[in-house]
C-alpha cells in the first residue's frame, strides 16, 4: 500500500502478519473532546459562538503570570529545554518540601501515567484499575500487553476494598484517580490512607500504586490533604498532579510525579530526555506561585458546579456530585442529546466509550458558557 506521494505505509488490517502484537492492533485510540474548529466546519457554525465544555479545561484561560513567563522564554526556543527541569523542580521542591530526586516532570500528567506503565508493566503482568476510571489507564495497560484487572465500581466510584482484593501474583501496578474522571467521585484522605496501607502491607514494593490527583486543587478546603505525607510513608506510591486544570495550562502540557527516589529513578529512565518543553517549564514555574489564580479557579468552579447542578435539578436530571471541574449528568439517549447540543454550538463529552451510554460529562465554564449550555440542554431534552 502507498500514500499519494508513494511513500510506503502500514496497512493496519494486514499488520497481523507483520509481527505487530495483537494487543497493539486491538487498541482503540483515545477520543479527545471535539475541537471548536471541527464543529464549526461540520455544522457551518461561527467558531466564535461555540461553547466548548468537553475537556475539563480552565475557562479562565491561562494566568497572566504564566503568559509573561512564556513570552520571556520565547527567546530561548532555539535551544533544547533543560532536560532536568531545574527551575520548575526547585519551585516544586520548595512548594512540597521534598528533594528534587523525588520529582519527575511530564508532558502533562498523562505522560507520567504512561511512564509508570512503561517502567513497570510487561506482557503477562497485571494492572488493577476501576470500572469508569480515567480512560488512559486502560490504554497504558493495553499498550504494554499487560492484563487488565478492572474492578467493578461502587456507586460509580472506586471500590477500594475490592481493588486491594483484586491484586494477584502478577500485579505490578494500580491506578486510582482521586477525584476520578469522568465520574467526579472522591475518597477522603483517611479512606485512601487505609487502602495504601493495606496494599503496602500485603504486597510491599512489588505493587506500585499511582494516585492520580489531576483535580486535587478543586477540593473544598476541608477535604484537602497533603499527599506528600503518603509519599514519605509508602515507597510503592507515585502521586501525579497537573498544571492542565486549575493552573490553566492544558495546551502547554506539563505535569509532575512525586515519589521516593527508587520509583522516581525508574520513571526518569524511561522518559524522553526533553519531555517537557521550555515554554511549559517557564509557564508552570510562574503558575505554581500564582495562588490568586488558583483561588479564582477554585471559586469559579465551585460556583459553576452549583449552577449546573441547580439546572439539572430543575430539569429533573440525575447527576453525580462532583469533586472535579465537571459534572456527569444522565440524559437518557445521550447520542441524541449530544447531537442536539452540537447543532446549537455546544460541545460536551459523551462517555458511552467509558461504559456510561446514558450520560454526558460537562466541564464547568464561565457563567455565560454555563448559561448557554443550560439553555441548549433544556431545548435538547425538550423541557
Ligand atoms: C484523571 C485525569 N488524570 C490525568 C489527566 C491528564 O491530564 P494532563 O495530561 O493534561 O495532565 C486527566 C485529563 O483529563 C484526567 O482527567
Amino acid at each position: 500500500m502507498t500514500t499519494p506521494d508513494s511513500s510506503p505505509v502500514f496497512d493496519v488490517a494486514g499488520g497481523r502478519g507483520c509481527d505487530v502484537p495483537d494487543y497493539i492492533l486491538n487498541m482503540a485510540p483515545y477520543r479527545a473532546g471535539k475541537p471548536i474548529e471541527e464543529l464549526a466546519r461540520e455544522f457551518e457554525l461561527d467558531p466564535a459562538g461555540i461553547v466548548k465544555l468537553a475537556s475539563n479545561e480552565n475557562p479562565l484561560g491561562l494566568p497572566q503570570s504564566a503568559r509573561h513567563a512564556v513570552a520571556d522564554a520565547l527567546a530561548s526556543l532555539a535551544r533544547y529545554p533543560d532536560s532536568n527541569g531545574y527551575d520548575l523542580k526547585a519551585a516544586l521542591s520548595a512548594h512540597y518540601g521534598v528533594a528534587a530526586n523525588w520529582l519527575t516532570l511530564g508532558n502533562g500528567s498523562n505522560d507520567l501515567l504512561e511512564l509508570a506503565s512503561l517502567a513497570l508493566l510487561v506482557p503477562g503482568a497485571s494492572c488493577v484499575y476501576s470500572q469508569y476510571a480515567f480512560a488512559v489507564y486502560r490504554l497504558a495497560t493495553q499498550a504494554r500487553g499487560a492484563r487488565h484487572l478492572v474492578v467493578p465500581a461502587r456507586d460509580y466510584g472506586h471500590d477500594l476494598d475490592a481493588m486491594a482484593t483484586a491484586v494477584d501474583d502478577d500485579t505490578r501496578l494500580m491506578y486510582i484517580a482521586n477525584p476520578n474522571n469522568p465520574t467526579g467521585t472522591f475518597h477522603p484522605a483517611a479512606r485512601m490512607e487505609a487502602f495504601l496501607d493495606r496494599v503496602y502491607r500485603d504486597s510491599g514494593e512489588r505493587v506500585t500504586v499511582v494516585v492520580d490527583e489531576a483535580y486535587n486543587e478543586y477540593l473544598d478546603p476541608e477535604l484537602r490533604f497533603d499527599s506528600t505525607q503518603w509519599v514519605r510513608r509508602f515507597p510503592n506510591l507515585i502521586v501525579t498532579r497537573t498544571f492542565s486544570k486549575a493552573y490553566g495550562l492544558a495546551g502547554l502540557r506539563v505535569g509532575y510525579a512525586l515519589a521516593q527516589p527508587r520509583l522516581t529513578d525508574l520513571l526518569n529512565r524511561v522518559r524522553q530526555p526533553f519531555n517537557v518543553n521550555s515554554l511549559a517549564q517557564a509557564g508552570a514555574t510562574a503558575a505554581l506561585q500564582d495562588s490568586d489564580f488558583l483561588e479564582q479557579s477554585y471559586e469559579v468552579t465551585r460556583a459553576g458546579k452549583k449552577m449546573l447542578c441547580g439546572a439539572f435539578d430543575r430539569l429533573g436530571l440525575t447527576y453525580l456530585p462532583s469533586y472535579g471541574n465537571f459534572v456527569l449528568v444522565r440524559v437518557g439517549d445521550a447520542p441524541a442529546v449530544n447531537l442536539a447540543l452540537l447543532r446549537q454550538g455546544v460541545i460536551v463529552r459523551p462517555v458511552g466509550g467509558d461504559g456510561l451510554p446514558e450520560w454526558l460529562r460537562v466541564s464547568v465554564g464561565l457563567v455565560s458558557e454555563n448559561t448557554r449550555f443550560i439553555e441548549a440542554l433544556a431545548h435538547a431534552v425538550g423541557r
